[in-house]
């Protein structure tokens, strides 16, 4: 990550505005400047700023969107940009002003004039999201944003409400930085210290190794990493900032930090992609970064199946039986399929030993979401409609896709072995479906549950409304928002 923008809220200085350097945006509704700050860069230019207002460039903006006059004269700045966003304006459309305002930071000087816009804070939170950039891997110089300084009427007020977004937004990096590393460098073993490091924040965590895992009987996510160099772990994280005793919310992740298939192996093309893999995990790590950031008052527990999926003289065979924790057999169809079998122990273990009042799991786990949803959304399975409808209610309110998808007796039924009692994998039809048939499969009927498959929507090929293209963080905001809603007795 490069260093992330640093936001500074101040007020207004009306007399500052004209030896102002750099680029200033400026909020702006309506055909006429309606604030002090605007009136003020229209006398200083002379009047540019209202002709700008009332041109057809700015009637065809859509809030959030921006134009920009360059060297406008009358200002010592390189450019007046100019954000169209109306007052009463959506919590998604103040973020889109942010990003707007991101996507032209060139590391100069910035002044963004919020002024008394209610939306101020959401939309320095937009702007920190956008300006994400991962260059840990660039041999020149990385980028830097440099310092934004947003001009607000009551600086402190706004700067009370940011700073939880910040802890979103620590969050959503975290888990961006996770999924944009590639799987030389976040192994298994890397992927355990970046989670043990969270314990500084007050979150507790546990690396489970492979002789705790078999002890436990995880042989079905054992079975997944066995052809691997790199050892396969279980890591526990929890965050006790509900009540003493109180049962958690549970979050479990996929964390396959590579899926080569296996001996199922899959076409060279784009396998590159598949350092994303550990997606899930990913969103898991961030949300629990987040909750400790902002000291959430609610007990959460995430748990993360962290493994490699290689060939290999000693991997996993199609047609191999292995049996899960739970006790369930499973006939390995194809060594691709790995992800169920690692949230299959690690769900199982969850409840057996945590008891949780619900739970969540993430993964990036079939393409078939992909051929159903595109990018826009996550498929959201469940077995409990309150869950699922809060959490799709929080994920619309944060502006994250999901679409709930179906489940019933007729796909489970296709999990049917011939020598075990299940099976990995049942062709292409449905694909996404039994995927979470098989989940389920190890989910107690009394524990609400839902599945994010989020292949679709961890990564994109193309710069997103707050994402530059690359890891998106999809998630960290929808479960944070659920969490915060639904178990801190708001
Ligand atoms: N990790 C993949 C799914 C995936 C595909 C994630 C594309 C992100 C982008 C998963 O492990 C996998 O390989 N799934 C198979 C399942 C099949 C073998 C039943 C798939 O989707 O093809
Ligand atoms: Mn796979
Ligand atoms: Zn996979």
């Amino acid at each position: 990550m490069s260093q992330p923008v640093e936001v500074r809220f101040q007020t207004v200085d009306l007399a500052a505005l004209e030896a102002l350097r750099g680029r200033i945006a400026l909020i702006c509704d309506g055909d006429k400047p309606a604030s002090a700050a605007a009136r003020a860069l229209n006398r200083l230019t002379k009047g540019a700023l209202t002709r700008a207002l009332q041109s057809k460039e700015m009637a065809d903006l859509k809030p959030g969107e921006s134009m920009e006059l360059a060297f406008p004269t009358g200002l010592q700045a390189d450019a007046l940009q100019l954000v169209r966003l109306a007052r009463k304006a959506t919590l998604h459309e103040a973020r889109l002003a942010g990003a707007s305002v991101a996507k032209r930071l060139d590391g100069g000087q910035v002044t963004l004039v919020a002024e008394a816009h209610p939306r101020a804070a959401d939309i320095a939170f937009g702007l920190a999201m956008r300006a994400y950039d991962f260059s840990a891997h660039k041999s020149a110089t990385p980028k830097s944003f440099g310092a934004v300084v947003v001009a607000v009427a009551d600086p402190e007020k706004v700067a009370a409400e940011a700073a939880p977004m910040a802890a979103v937004a620590e969050g959503v990096f975290f888990t961006r930085d996770l999924v944009n590393e590639p799987a030389n460098i976040l192994t298994t073993d890397d992927f355990a210290a970046r989670l043990a490091a969270m314990q500084e924040l007050g979150i507790d965590v546990e690396i489970l190794e492979e002789d705790q895992l078999a002890k436990l009987g995880m042989k079905a996510l054992l079975g997944v990493g066995q052809g691997s160099e790199s050892p396969s772990k279980v890591v526990v994280m929890q965050w006790r900032g509900g009540a003493e005793g109180d049962a958690p919310f549970a979050l479990v992740g996929k964390g396959v930090v590579f899926d080569t298939g296996g001996i199922s192996i899959k076409p060279a093309g784009g396998m590159e992609e598949m350092t994303m893999d550990m997606g899930g995990a990913g969103v898991v790590a961030g949300v629990m970064r987040t909750l400790a950031l902002r000291r959430a008052k609610a007990n959460v527990v995430g748990l993360v199946g962290l493994v490699e999926n290689m060939p290999d003289g000693r991997a996993q065979r199609p047609g191999d039986v292995v049996r899960s924790m739970r006790g369930v057999t499973i006939e390995v169809i194809n060594t691709d399929a790995e992800g169920r079998l690692v949230l299959a122990d690690v769900l199982w273990y969850a409840q057996e030993r945590f008891k949780p009042v619900g739970m969540i799991n993430l993964a990036t786990l079939t393409g078939a979401i992909i051929v159903a949803l595109g990018h826009e959304n996550t498929g959201v399975f469940s077995n409990d409609d309150a869950l699922c409808d809060a959490f799709l209610k929080a994920a619309a309110a944060e502006g994250e896709g999901a679409w709930r998808m179906p489940m019933g007796p007729g796909y489970d039924a296709k999990l049917k072995s011939r020598i075990a009692d299940i099976v990995n994998s049942c062709g292409r039809d449905g694909g996404s479906i039994t995927a979470a048939h098989f989940l389920r499969r190890f989910v107690k009927d009394e524990v609400p549950w839902c599945h994010l498959d989020i292949a679709g929507t961890a990564l994109l090929k193309s710069d997103s409304a707050l994402a530059p293209r690359g890891a998106t963080g999809w998630g960290v905001m929808a479960l944070n928002r659920l969490i915060r809603d639904r178990y801190e007795g708001k």
